[in-house]
Parts: C-alpha cells; structure tokens; sequence
C-alpha cells in the first residue's frame, strides 16, 4: 500500500454528515441546530439548548417546563451508587471516577439486560436525560468527597445550574456565578466530531447501548490533548504564578518544546469561535471574586504566546481559570465538561443509530513481512 494517502488523526477526513453542529472556521463559527453559540449562550438556560440538541427545535414554554419536571425528578443517585462511590478511592482521578459510575448506570437498566434491541430512539431520549440529570449529582458528590463532605441531595425548586452548585458548595449560588457557570456549560456542550463525540459515534456504530458509548467518550475526553486540556491550564497558572513571570516562563517551556495547554485546535486555526463569550463570561467572574491577578496572568499568557507562535486559545483557556474561581478544584474541571458534553454525545449518539454503517477504516500495514514460526508443520487439512 506504498501509495495510499495515510490522513494522520483522519486529520480533514469528513465521515459522516451530522446535523447536531456546524463548525466554520473560515467565518469562526459555531451553530448548534443552525442556531450560534454565543447568541444561545446569552438567551438560553442550559435545559434549553439540551433540548435543542436531542430534538433540533428550542422548546415551548410548554415543552421547556415538561423537560424540566423529568429532569429534576431523575436527579438523586441510587443508593448503589452513593455505595460504589465508597469504594473508590477518595482522590482517584474524578473522571476514573465519573465513568466508572455512568458504566455502573447501565446496568440499572433492565432494558439492556438480553442482548440485542439495544438502540431505541424513544429509549434512547430517555436515557439521554436520566444521564444528563444524573451526571451533576455525581459530580456534585465527588467533589465533596475529595474535601471530606457528604453529598448534598438535589433540589427540585432549582433549575440544572443552580442546583448544581448548591449540590457541590452547599450555599445558593450568586447570579454572576450562575450566569457564567450556565454559559460554560452551553458553550462545552457541542463540537460536531471531536474526539470524544467521535469515540461515542464509533461505538454506537457497532448498535452497542448508549451508556457504552457515553462510557467511552468519558475515556477520550480525559485526555490533556482533549477535555483534560481545562484541567491542565490551571496547572500551568499554578506554575507560572503571576503575570510578571510570563515571559521567562515561556522561554523556557518552548526551549523544552513543551505543548501550552489551552491553545491551539485541530479545526479552527484563527482563534476558537467560543472563547469570547467565556472570556466575557471570566471577566464577570475576576470582578466578582475580585482576583485581577487571574486576568493579568491569563492576558499576559495569550499576549506572549500568540504573539511569538501565531496558535491562539482554545476553550478551554478560559473555562479552566473561570470553575478556578467558582471554587471547583482543578481536578473537577473536566467531569463538568462531561456534565456538558453528555448532551452532543447523546445527540450524536442517536444521530448515528437513525443512519448506521459500521465505523471501520482500513490501516496501511507497517510490519514485519510474512514470516514463519521455525519446525512447524501445517495440518494438512491447514494447507
Ligand atoms: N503549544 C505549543 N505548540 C503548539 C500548540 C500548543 N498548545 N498547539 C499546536 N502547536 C504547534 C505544534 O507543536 C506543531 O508545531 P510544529 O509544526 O512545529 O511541530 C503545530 O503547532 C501544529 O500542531 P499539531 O499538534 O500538529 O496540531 P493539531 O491540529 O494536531 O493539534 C491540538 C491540535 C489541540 C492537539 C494542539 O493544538 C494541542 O496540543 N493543544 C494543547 C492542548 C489543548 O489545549 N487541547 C484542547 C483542544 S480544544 C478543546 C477541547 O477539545 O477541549
């Protein structure tokens, strides 16, 4: 195969056609269902666009207060699971933790219990919620475990972000912080075929159930190349301390050809369409909390680096200094990005199973040539 055209990391590849999301780059844009990003996330609740993504439409009144009810009734965990939780080691990676529990709520689910039958478009929705309700309660709970707290038990009289971070701090959230904790989510939620959402398509393709397939894209999310991108920015802050130190830091970093985590992107090359909003979005959060230095470190950063590589930042430059200051602990970011993923995940997930064909590309062999093992003799009814 000396002349196949080999398209490392199916880099400009285009699989499938998807109607969840448009990426542009060219115009640095985003649509979720034909609908920008940044104009969802000033004028939608996170259920909203949730709904949006499962079903193509913003909701009614109507449909939007129906949601809500299923919603907030699938919010509090099994015993089963507050149980597995106490199995696992407190300060295991929170997404070991995350996925092992979504792996653990498809076996409550006595539908898949045979095989066979396992996608069900109608089903599917359901379980597409019941993940999406659940996912902030779990992530709610280790959280708190990691600071040596119980969990805290939903609340039904709080819409999904309030409820969220009363789950996780125990006190009603102020509105600048629900506003920009709501913003993040609507903006993590959507990005045609990433690599998590890619991962989850690909298991689906093979009709496996869709806790399998959510599973796995928890897997590629984790990594820093990825999701865990947010988590590794606030390491870098960590170690470069203040703005002051930007500059020499740098030098340094790119002497050891280190990766900046945070920018750069495999589709947009311009600048990432999302990241004014949640800087907009961070801005609000550093006066709130009054920490100018978290500004100035992130603005000297993306001055230096841009300016000496022409790569700028990705969502999750933002995003991770902003859940910093909401409180989250860095190791925490990126099951939030699963509580918000969850919902394109499932979309694509069910955009798959409606149009299927086996995801199952061809490899250009590399090897050793055929070789065989010395003194054996093939059966003759091998021959
Ligand atoms: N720091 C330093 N150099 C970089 C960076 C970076 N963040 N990103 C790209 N480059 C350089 C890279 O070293 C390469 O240089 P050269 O051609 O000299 O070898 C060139 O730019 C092209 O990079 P690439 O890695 O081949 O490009 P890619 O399209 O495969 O990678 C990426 C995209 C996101 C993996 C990469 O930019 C990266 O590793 N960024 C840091 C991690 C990160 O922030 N990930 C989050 C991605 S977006 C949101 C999300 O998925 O959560």
């Amino acid at each position: 195969m000396a002349d196949t055209e080999i398209k490392k990391g199916l880099a400009g590849v285009v699989a499938d056609e998807t109607a969840v999301s448009k990426v542009n780059p060219d115009t640095n844009s985003l649509l979720y269902r034909g609908y920008p990003v940044q104009e969802l996330a000033a004028t939608q609740s996170f259920e909203a666009v949730a709904y949006l993504l499962w079903h193509g439409e913003l909701p009614t009144e109507d449909q939007l207060a129906e949601f809500e009810r299923l919603e907030r009734s699938l919010r509090p965990l099994d015993d089963r699971t507050l149980a597995l939780l106490d199995t696992m080691p407190t300060q295991a990676h929170p997404m070991d933790i995350v996925r092992t529990v979504v792996s653990q709520l498809g076996t409550f689910d006595d539908t898949l219990h045979r095989a066979g039958g396992w996608t069900d478009p109608e089903l599917d929705t359901g379980r597409s919620v019941y993940l999406f309700a659940q996912l902030p309660t779990v992530v709610a709970a280790v959280q708190r475990r990691r600071r040596g707290l119980d969990p805290i038990s939903p609340r039904d009289d709080l819409d999904y972000a309030r409820n969220f971070l009363w789950m996780t701090f125990g006190e009603e959230p102020d509105p600048v912080v629900v506003d920009a904790f709501n913003r993040s989510m609507i903006l993590y939620a959507e990005h045609s075929f990433n690599a998590s959402t890619f991962t989850a398509r690909v298991i689906a393709s093979t009709t496996a159930d869709l806790y399998s397939a959510v599973t796995g894209a928890i897997g590629a999310l984790k990594g820093p190349l990825h999701g865990g991108a947010n988590e590794a920015v606030m390491y870098l802050f960590d170690e470069i301390g203040d703005a002051s130190r930007v500059k020499g830091w740098l030098d340094a970093a790119l002497a050891e050809k280190r990766k900046i985590m945070g920018f750069g992107h495999r589709v947009y090359k311009r600048g990432d369409s999302r990241v004014p909003t949640m800087k907009g979005a961070l801005d609000t959060l550093v006066a709130h909390y009054d920490r100018q230095d978290i500004a100035d470190l992130y603005d000297a950063l993306e001055s230096e680096f841009v300016e000496r590589k022409g790569i700028y930042p990705n969502l999750d430059y933002p995003s991770g200094p902003a859940y910093h200051l909401i409180g989250f602990d860095t190791e925490i970011f990126t099951p939030l990005f699963i509580a918000a993923r969850v919902t394109g995940w499932t979309a694509h997930i069910m955009e798959q199973q409606a149009s299927n064909a086996l995801i199952r590309p061809l490899s250009a062999y590399s090897g050793a040539d055929e070789r065989h093992i010395p003194g054996y003799v093939p059966d003759t009814a091998e021959v």
